[in-house]
């Protein structure tokens, strides 16, 4: 696909790795719709990226509500006329062990920060690329839709629910590659390993000590070098149903 000009969604698109891929569209001249739970922040960077010689709108959205995202794409549709591409990146971290013993007692992992991340990072996935295709389908154009994972999606180590979500959102993606081809439109999805964005640099240090140390090249990814894959398999027309990881080597 050659970007210029195509209508892109970008969930998520408040900060970190959202606003980053939202910067990176803008500057090869595309039309943005920038989505958010939180409306202050998806504003400024909807500023950034028209700075930065896209066209760009910030709408309020939580992926995890049905009726929001359906609203969300027609309004985006109306909006702008089109559809190209959506980018489906919101997503959060609830991390805990399933089951620890403190003080000689057995604590479970609550059921309610499972749910969450099974709600943002799994069903808003969903939620969103289902409305992306639907979308697509009724203007009778073809598309690209990228979700992003995670290499914890083969199963890492204290996030049951994260991992859980991740390994769903990489299965979508590749039977979704499937059964849209047939509607011209391609499904790929980008698993970065730990990245510099708030949602790791506000880990404890040791912790992102103990991350750092366990990938290959010693350093958390920038942004924009997860950013680039993203715009690679959103140009590549020959791509879908691939799961890119980009993780300085780490294994999980
Ligand atoms: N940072 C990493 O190391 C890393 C590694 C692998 C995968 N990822 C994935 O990349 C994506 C972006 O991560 P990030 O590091 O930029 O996180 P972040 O916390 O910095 O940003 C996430 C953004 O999503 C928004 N958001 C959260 N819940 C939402 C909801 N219900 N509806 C709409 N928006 C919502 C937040 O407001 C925020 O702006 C996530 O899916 C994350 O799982 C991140």
């Amino acid at each position: 696909m050659d970007v210029k000009d195509k209508v892109i969604v970008v969930t998520g698109a408040g900060q970190g790795l959202g606003r980053q891929f939202a910067l990176d569209c803008a500057s090869e001249g595309t039309r943005l719709a920038l989505a958010d739970l939180n409306l202050e922040t998806v504003e400024k960077v909807a500023a950034e990226c028209i700075k930065a010689g896209g066209e760009a709108r910030p709408y309020q959205m939580d992926v995890t509500s049905e009726e929001e995202v359906v609203g969300f794409y027609d309004q985006v549709v109306k909006d702008f006329g089109s559809l190209d591409a959506s980018i489906n990146n919101a997503g959060i971290l609830r991390d805990g062990l399933l089951v620890k013993e403190k003080d000689g007692e057995v604590v479970t992992f609550p059921l309610k920060k499972w749910q969450a991340v099974i709600d943002t990072n799994l069903t808003g996935v969903f939620l969103c690329g289902r409305e992306a295709a639907a979308n697509m389908v009724k203007l009778k154009k073809s598309g690209v839709i990228i979700n992003i994972s995670s290499i914890a999606y083969h199963g890492n180590f204290g996030q049951s629910n994260y991992s859980a979500a991740k390994a769903g959102v990489a299965s979508m993606t590749v039977l979704w590659a499937k059964e849209l081809a047939q509607y011209d439109i391609r499904v790929a999805a980008v698993a970065p390993g730990f990245t510099a964005t708030e949602m790791v640099m506000s880990l404890r240090d040791e912790v992102k000590k103990k991350f750092t140390s366990s990938v290959p090249l010693r350093r958390f990814a920038e942004p924009s070098e997860i950013s680039s894959g993203v715009l690679f398999l959103l140009k590549n027309d020959y791509i879908t149903g691939e799961i890119l990881e980009i993780s300085g080597g780490a294994r999980i």
